[in-house]
């Protein structure tokens, strides 16, 4: 088993924010963290959709094509697929101690609210709760329905963070890039993880 506190789960479902999930997945990466990841099929269309990218079905394919996208180091990456119960991250005995749904769709935010546990990545961030982990909702929906806040409470309550796919505008941000960046940097500030790819407010903003 990796060291525990490099180890992270990372989820991407289907809502809009692929370019938000892929770059979380590479700064994750280039920090050296072991990332299991899940991607929900409804993702995969986005992720199509989105950014160009069409993953192949199966887990091992999904990651020998992210390897290549990203150039990254496949030991460090883990695609888990979606009724891989005996993936670490399916239990409490075994899981990383921190989880990140990015983007998160409304669906997803409802199942994990309710415990539905019906998937591996709802399994995730069940036990990631029952845990008392660390669990980062990227929520990305507009505008949101009484129901989608009363999930979002619910799951605030129970100790997740929720941080809607929502970047701030006060860094000028010039591309779509920065725009990711802004949510990205927040995401990491909050997992603990070194990051420079923002400046931070009071410091070294630009003229
Ligand atoms: C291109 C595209 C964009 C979508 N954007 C959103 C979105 O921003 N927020 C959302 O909650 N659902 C969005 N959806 C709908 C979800 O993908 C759909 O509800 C799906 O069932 C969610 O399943 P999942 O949570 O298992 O990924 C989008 C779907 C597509 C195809």
């Amino acid at each position: 088993m990796n060291s525990p506190d490099k180890r992270i789960t990372l989820a991407w479902t289907g809502a809009s924010g692929a370019p938000y999930g892929l770059r979380l997945l590479e700064c994750l990466l280039a920090a050296d963290y072991h990332v299991y990841l899940l991607i929900s099929s409804a993702a995969r269309v986005v992720l199509a959709t989105e950014h160009g990218l069409k993953l192949p079905a199966g887990p091992d394919a999904a990651k020998a094509a992210l390897v290549t996208h990203l150039g990254c180091d496949p030991d460090s990456l883990e695609v888990c697929g979606k009724e891989d119960w005996f993936s670490p991250v399916a239990s409490g005995s075994a899981a990383p101690k921190q989880m990140v749904v990015c983007p998160c769709s409304a669906g997803t935010l409802a199942s994990v609210a309710h415990g539905l546990s019906d998937n591996l990545l709802e399994r995730a961030a069940d036990v990631v709760l029952k845990e008392r982990g660390q669990l980062l909702m990227v929520v990305r929906e507009t505008p949101f329905s009484t129901l989608h806040l009363e999930n979002m409470l619910k799951l605030s309550q129970m100790g997740a963070t929720i941080m809607p796919a929502a970047p701030g505008f006060y860094h000028q941000p010039e591309t779509i890039e920065d725009l990711v960046d802004f949510m990205v940097a927040r995401i990491l500030d909050h997992l603990g993880v070194e990051q420079g790819l923002v400046p931070r407010w009071g410091y070294d903003q630009r003229k």
